[in-house]
C-alpha cells in the first residue's frame, strides 16, 4: 500500500509534465468590455484551453462553465491582507469563488496576489498565511487535489538573472521565499513566474540582440552562453526561467515546476518605446507558442515543459501610462486578432479537426425551456430536425435534451456565420467535443457533409463587467557584467 501510495504520488506530480499548454490572461480594464458570454465565445472560437483571471469574477466563472477551459482564479492584492489574517475569510472566499463553481467550471489554480514581494512588500508577512488559509479551506472542501495554490512572482526578485547558473533571489526575501517554496513543495503545487523578455531587452539598452528576446535565430557570433554550465540560451525567455530554477534550487536543491503566469510583448508604445510594435508583438507571441509547444524545458530542466499564459487577451485601454501598458492584447473586443496570431496550433486534443465547436443542451437545463428552444430551433430557426424524428438516427434516446442538442447544434452550425448564437435562453452551451454517437452524426462533425464556421458573431457590446486592475509588468533590471557574447 505504501509503495502504491508513492507511485500514485509520483504519477500525480509528473502528470503535470505531459504536454505543454499556452493559455491567456484576461484583464478587464477596458472601456468596452465584451459580456462574459462574448468573452467565452471568443476564447472558444480561438480554441483557447487555459485562462487566468486577475480576480474571481463570478459572472465570467459562470460563463466558463461546461466549456472544458481550465481556469486559474486570483486573489487580488487588496484581498490578501484579510485572507492572511482570517481563516474564515479564506473559507468564505473559497466557498464563494471556487466551491460554488467546480466542477462545472474547471478551476485548477489560485494565484494569491500578484507580485506581492516586489509591489507591496509590506504585505509580505501575510502572504504565506493567506496561501495556507486558502489551502486549508480547500482541504475542508475536498478540493485541495484538483486546485493548487501559489503566488505569481516578478523577475524583479532575482536581481542578477544572467548568467542563470549564478542567479539567486534577493536575499532580503530569503525567509519569505523559503516559506513559500516549502508550501509549494508540501502541497505539490508549482511556482508562478511573470517573465517579460520585453523589459529584459529594453532595460539592457541593446546589450542583448533583439532576436534573443524574440526567439529568433542568433548568428554564430551572437550565441548566448552561460559561462559556468556552457548551456546555450536560444531565448531570453528560457534564460529567465532557468534563472528562476537556479534561484529555487539554492533552497535544499528543490525542484519545483515553474509555470509562466505572464509573458507578452506590447503592440504599441509611446515615443520612447520604439520596440513596442505590432511586428515585434506578432513575432514574440507566435514564436513563444512554438517554443512552449515543443514541450521541452529550459536547458537546466529539459524535461519539464514551460506552461505559459500570454499577457493578454484584450488591450486594456483604461490602464494608466506608459502607452505600452495598454497594448498587450492579442484580440480586439470583437474577437478578431490584432495581428496574424493563432493559438490553434495547440497540441491539445480538442484543437484537432474540429469545426470550431458544437452547440448542445446545457446539462440540467429546465425541461420546459428546452422544449421551447427545441420548438423554436426546428420552427422559426429553420434547423433541419429530420434526424430526430421517430425512426431516424438521432431519435434515440428519446429525450428533450437529446433532441434539443441536435436541433440547437444544427441551427448553430448554419447560422453562426450570420450572427446565430448558442444561447437559447441560457439552455445551450458550446463544446469542443463532437456529440455524434453511433449513426447519429451532428452537423459540423468531421463526418458530416455540412462544415462549420469558426468566426464568432458577437452581438452588440454588453455593459462593462467588474473592472479589476490587471497586472502591471515590472521593470527587469539586468546587470550587464555577466553577459557573455561568445565570439566564434
Ligand atoms: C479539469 O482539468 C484537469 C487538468 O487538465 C483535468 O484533468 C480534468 O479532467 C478537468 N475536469 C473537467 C471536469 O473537465
Ligand atoms: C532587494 O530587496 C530590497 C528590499 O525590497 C531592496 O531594498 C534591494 O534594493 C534589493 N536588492 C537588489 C540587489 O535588488
Ligand atoms: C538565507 O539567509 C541566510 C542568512 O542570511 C543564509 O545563510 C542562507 O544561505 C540564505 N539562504 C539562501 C537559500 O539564500
Ligand atoms: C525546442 O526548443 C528548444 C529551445 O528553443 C530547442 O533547444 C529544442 O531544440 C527544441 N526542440 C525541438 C524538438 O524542436
Ligand atoms: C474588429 O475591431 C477592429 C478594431 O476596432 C477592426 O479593425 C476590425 O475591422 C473589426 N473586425 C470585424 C470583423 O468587425
Ligand atoms: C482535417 O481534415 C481534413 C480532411 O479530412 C484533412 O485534410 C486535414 O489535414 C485535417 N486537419 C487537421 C489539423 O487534422
Ligand atoms: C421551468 O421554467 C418554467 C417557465 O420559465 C417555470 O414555470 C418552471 O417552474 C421551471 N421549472 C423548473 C423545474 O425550474
Ligand atoms: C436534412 O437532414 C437529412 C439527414 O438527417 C438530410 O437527408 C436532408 O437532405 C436534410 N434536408 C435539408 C433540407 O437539408
Ligand atoms: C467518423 O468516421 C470515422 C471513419 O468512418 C469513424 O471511425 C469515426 O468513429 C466517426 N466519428 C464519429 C464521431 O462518428
Amino acid at each position: 500500500m505504501m509503495l502504491l501510495g508513492h507511485l500514485l504520488l509520483l504519477f500525480g506530480s509528473f502528470s503535470f509534465a505531459l504536454g505543454a499548454f499556452v493559455g491567456i490572461n484576461i484583464g478587464t480594464d477596458l472601456s468596452t468590455l465584451p459580456s462574459p458570454e462574448q468573452v467565452v465565445a471568443i476564447l472558444r472560437s480561438h480554441r483557447i484551453t487555459h485562462v487566468r483571471l486577475f480576480d474571481a469574477d463570478n459572472h465570467l466563472l459562470s460563463a466558463l462553465s461546461d466549456t472544458e477551459i481550465e481556469v486559474m482564479v486570483s486573489v487580488t492584492n487588496e484581498e490578501v491582507l484579510r485572507i492572511g489574517q482570517s481563516p474564515s475569510a479564506a473559507a468564505f472566499w473559497i466557498n464563494k469563488n471556487v466551491a460554488a463553481f467546480v466542477p462545472a467550471t474547471n478551476i485548477t489554480a489560485i494565484a494569491v496576489g500578484s507580485e506581492v514581494l516586489s509591489t507591496i512588500p509590506n504585505a509580505a508577512p501575510v502572504l504565506v498565511p493567506a496561501m495556507k488559509n486558502l489551502h486549508k479551506a480547500l482541504v475542508a472542501a475536498s478540493l485541495n487535489y484538483p486546485v493548487k495554490v501559489s503566488t505569481p512572482m516578478s523577475m524583479d526578485i532575482i536581481p542578477k538573472p544572467f548568467p542563470p547558473s549564478t542567479a539567486t533571489f534577493n536575499s532580503s526575501w530569503n525567509s519569505t521565499v523559503s516559506e513559500i517554496l516549502n508550501f509549494l513543495r508540501t502541497t505539490n503545487s508549482f511556482f508562478m513566474l511573470n517573465a517579460y523578455p520585453y523589459y529584459g531587452y529594453v532595460q539592457t539598452n541593446g546589450i542583448f540582440p533583439i532576436e534573443y528576446a524574440l526567439f529568433q535565430p542568433l548568428t554564430p557570433v551572437k550565441q548566448i552562453v552561460d559561462p559556468n554550465t556552457l548551456f546555450h540560451y536560444d531565448s531570453m525567455f528560457d534564460a529567465m526561467v532557468d534563472a528562476t530554477y537556479n534561484s529555487i534550487s539554492a533552497y535544499n536543491n528543490l525542484v519545483i515546476p515553474i509555470v509562466v503566469t505572464e509573458t507578452g510583448w506590447p503592440g504599441a508604445g509611446g515615443a520612447n518605446e520604439r520596440d513596442a510594435t505590432v511586428e515585434n508583438a506578432e513575432t514574440f507571441n507566435n514564436n513563444l507558442i512554438k517554443r512552449v509547444l515543443n514541450n521541452s524545458g529550459p536547458p537546466s530542466q529539459p524535461t519539464v515543459p514551460i506552461n505559459t499564459y500570454i499577457y493578454e487577451l484584450f488591450n486594456e485601454d483604461n490602464k494608466p501610462d506608459p502607452p505600452s501598458e495598454k497594448s498587450y492584447g492579442v484580440y480586439f473586443s470583437n474577437g478578431s486578432s490584432v495581428y496574424t496570431f493563432s493559438m490553434d496550433t495547440l497540441g491539445d486534443n480538442m484543437a484537432k479537426n474540429a469545426s470550431g465547436g458544437f452547440c448542445v443542451a446545457r446539462k440540467g437545463a429546465n425541461k420546459s425551456s428546452l422544449q421551447d428552444g427545441l420548438n423554436w430551433a426546428c420552427g422559426p430557426g429553420q434547423a433541419n430536425c429530420s434526424a430526430v424524428q421517430p425512426g431516424q438516427p438521432c431519435y434515440m434516446p428519446d429525450t428533450v435534451e437529446n433532441h434539443a442538442s441536435y436541433a440547437y447544434n444544427d441551427y448553430y452550425q448554419r447560422m453562426r456565420s450570420v450572427g446565430g448564437t448558442c444561447d437559447f435562453s441560457g439552455t445551450a452551451v458550446t463544446t469542443m467535443v463532437d456529440p455524434s454517437y453511433g449513426s447519429c452524426i451532428f452537423t459540423g462533425s468531421t463526418n458530416s457533409s455540412i462544415g462549420g464556421m469558426v468566426t464568432p458573431s458577437l452581438g452588440p457590446e454588453g455593459p462593462p463587467g467588474n473592472i479589476s486592475p490587471g497586472q502591471v509588468p515590472d521593470i527587469w533590471y539586468l546587470f550587464l557584467g555577466a553577459v557573455v557574447l561568445l565570439l566564434v
